[in-house]
């Protein structure tokens, strides 16, 4: 018993005598699992059986005592970290975010918006999930025609009647359907088509497509629009020629195509040698097509155009597989920065 008493004395003057302000560091070296106090606790089992009462009163009152410091030194202690804050320099800039980039299909379409709205093209959006009638019919594209055969339509199993949206000129049926006349719109958008997935085709890829109609439009506005648009996005050098074509919603139809980016029309593998490359379909809308959306097609003439913004994509920074758009690889996509 005498012992026990020596030993909590002892204790109680190191304890004291602690004079460190980390209670961290206190808890740890008394009142831990390893600590001290836990150990001369564990003096108990030599105690003789008369005197164990007693001691393990004492023992009680000097763990409370043991405790009373803890609470007190954590009272005033700011603990490590908080030192540390004390002792940082705030005056120091902050640690940099990385930056991350936009996605090139977006930069591109960016650009090409921006362009027509300084022609007073305005932006319309519409559903990816449509009816036949917005993708097809309206577009003098009935049951049965064999162009329906040209895009190849994803359809939603519970009714036959909806699909994946092919190009975004079911947004220009919905805008003809307004019958707020003149029209001048552009409609970017994503487009879904089942053809199997290789470094030239993908089973969505992203569209703008325009449409102007108006009293008296003319081909020749249509071809101005579109000159204009090149010289903007590719530089005053390129030469544009257009093609005769076929589209069930236009007539006449064109494709357009431009000298080529890579060997400026010498011929290369990107042109296939022939110096030019295609990058959009055009043409003076079908008068089936007006009159299906309600607009008097004897009155008002205009012209649309459609084009896949991955195909500009590709020609402008000369990118050869179109599944790299799509992979989500940042090494590709941090690229990318900035504005076009
Ligand atoms: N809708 C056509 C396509 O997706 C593009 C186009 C639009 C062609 C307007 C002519 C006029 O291929």
């Amino acid at each position: 018993m005498e012992q026990l008493i020596n030993q909590i004395a002892a204790l109680k003057a190191s304890i004291e005598a602690f004079s460190e302000q980390d209670a961290e560091a206190y808890r740890i070296k008394f009142l831990g699992s390893k600590g001290l106090v836990k150990a001369l606790m564990g003096e108990m089992k030599n105690v003789a059986a008369e005197n164990k009462k007693d001691a393990g009163q004492l023992l009680n009152e000097f763990k409370i005592f043991a405790e009373a410091k803890y609470e007190s030194l954590k009272a005033t202690d700011t603990g490590a970290a908080g030192q540390q804050i004390n002792e940082a320099d705030l005056s120091l800039p902050g640690d940099l975010l990385p930056l991350g980039s936009r996605h090139p299909i977006s930069l591109v379409k960016n650009r090409i918006v921006s362009i027509f709205q300084r022609l007073g093209f305005a932006v319309a959006e519409g559903p990816e999930v449509e009816d036949d009638w917005h993708n097809f019919s309206a577009l003098n594209l009935p049951e049965n025609h064999p162009a329906r055969d040209m895009q190849d339509t994803f359809y939603i199993a519970q009714n036959p009647d909806w699909l994946l949206r092919t190009h975004t000129s079911s947004v220009q049926v919905r805008e003809m359907e307004k019958g707020k006349l003149p029209i001048r719109i552009i409609c970017p958008g994503r487009v879904y088509r089942n053809e199997t997935i290789s470094a030239r085709a993908h089973c969505f890829f992203h569209q703008v497509e325009g449409l102007y109609i108006a009293e008296n439009v003319s081909f020749a506005d249509l071809k101005q629009t579109l000159y204009f648009f090149v010289q903007e996005m590719f530089g005053k050098d390129v030469k544009v020629r257009f093609r005769p074509s076929y589209f069930p919603f236009t007539e006449p139809s064109a494709e357009m195509d431009i000298s080529c980016l890579i060997c400026g029309g010498d011929g290369c593998n990107v042109c296939k040698h022939t110096g030019w490359v295609e990058i959009l379909g055009c043409g003076m809308v079908h008068p089936n097509v007006l009159n299906n959306c309600g607009i008097d097609s004897n009155k008002y003439t205009g012209f649309a155009f459609g084009m896949g913004i991955e195909r500009i994509t590709m020609l402008k920074y000369q990118i050869k597989d179109l599944r790299l758009f799509s992979e989500n690889d940042v090494r590709f996509l941090r690229q990318f920065t900035g504005t076009i």
